[in-house]
């Protein structure tokens, strides 16, 4: 999926701003403040219905305006629109059809985000690597929705039940039941895609930075030895008393060691940055590869935490991949000779909200 032109009205400070004519990459650069970031953020919404870095509707709009609108033609034809307003209201639209779900988006603009939160896919918890994990499959598995939708609403009636300490198996058992029945389904897309991702992985890490033996477990959310029915049954007490269904899909992880250690424990910044760049590269070789989809790459701040060698070295990948690309960093000169020259790569200059094109450094 390529971005062919986009429109964005009342993003934080970008009042108005347009692209014509996006290229294969897109680099943004401009002081502090200047509306990079907004700019990416902008793109995130058309993709997402929502922002990466705020959860309140309203941060997100300038402060002058009442809502913010984001127009994206793609190069085959689709047309996608999103307007957020403040408090709850939202319009999704694609090729002018009113759509009610966010993933629907998502489906038809598979995105993916390398931003300074991309080091907590290694230090963070194991929500955010379960998203991660969740992104691939649900664009590679057609059935992945309707199976997680099954497992949430399970999920929360049976949670419910265990906050109101019922603990009547007639109650109760319909849902375990549901649960287990959606969860094995989960659990085998996740592995599956788990285990097609690794290569990849391993691949473009080797290509971005030497490490000792990475490798990348993945853990279901119960334990290997036992099926799940018998562990809720085991857990009900348990979760009875913390109103909480303990074990499951909803608490799978991925365990990502080096030389047999956890990442977050040996690497430094930089290096977690080159992890998390392969994890996100590799989700995007693995979705063309068994989809024929691309991924859009949006990359603040590219140049942080990176020497020039291990610029160089991302940007040749990410120019590899030929996925199209929206990069920012404040100063041009820090990402020169990383890109190819050609009509392909476009730079443009950000300030107090004006985004123009330039010529590249
Ligand atoms: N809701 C908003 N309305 C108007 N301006 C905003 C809003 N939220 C943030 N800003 C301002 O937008 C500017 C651009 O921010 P950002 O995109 O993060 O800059 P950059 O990434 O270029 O450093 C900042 O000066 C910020 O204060
Ligand atoms: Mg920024």
């Amino acid at each position: 999926m390529t971005i062919h032109k986009l429109q964005i009205s009342g993003v934080r400070n970008l009042e108005q701003a347009r692209l014509d004519d996006c290229g294969s990459v897109n680099v943004f650069t401009g002081p502090n403040g200047s509306g990079k970031t907004s700019l990416l953020e902008a793109i995130y919404l058309l993709a997402r219905g929502r922002s990466f870095r705020s959860h309140k509707p309203g941060a997100v709009i300038n402060h002058l305006a009442t809502r913010c609108v984001v127009f994206g033609a793609l190069a085959d034809g689709t047309s996608i629109g999103v307007m957020r307003g403040r408090s709850e209201q939202q319009l999704f639209k694609i090729n002018g059809n009113p759509v009610h779900a966010a993933s629907q988006l998502a489906d038809a603009l598979p995105l993916q985000l390398i931003d300074a939160e991309s080091f907590s896919l290694l230090e963070g918890g194991p929500r955010v690597r379960r998203q991660f994990l969740d992104w691939g499959v649900f664009h590679v598995e057609p059935d992945f929705l309707f199976q997680w939708r099954r497992i949430q609403k399970a999920l929360k009636h049976r949670n419910s039940l265990l906050r109101r300490g019922k603990m009547v198996d007639s109650e109760l058992a319909p849902w375990d039941s549901e649960l287990v029945l959606a969860a094995e389904a989960v659990d085998a897309m996740r592995a599956t895609y788990l285990r097609r991702l690794q290569p990849h992985f391993l691949y473009l890490l080797g290509e971005l930075v030497a490490l000792d033996k990475p490798e990348l477990v993945y853990r279901r959310g119960w334990p290997e030895e036992s099926g799940l029915a018998a562990v809720l049954l085991k857990d009900r007490q348990r979760d009875l008393q913390h109103g909480n269904t303990h074990s499951g899909p909803q608490r799978a992880d991925i365990d990502i060691r080096i030389g047999g250690r956890p990442a977050e424990e040996v690497l430094s910044r930089g290096q977690e940055k080159l992890l998390a760049c392969a994890l996100r590269l590799a989700q995007g070789v693995l979705l063309h590869e068994l989809t024929g989809k691309t991924c859009i790459y949006l990359v603040d701040d590219l140049p942080a935490e990176l020497d020039l060698a291990r610029r160089q070295a991302l940007c040749r990948q990410l120019a590899a991949m030929r996925s199209q690309v929206f990069v920012t960093a404040t100063d041009p000169q820090s990402l020169q000779g990383c890109w190819p020259e050609g009509p392909g790569t476009k730079w443009f200059h950000v300030e107090q909200g004006q985004v123009s094109a330039c010529a590249p450094p």
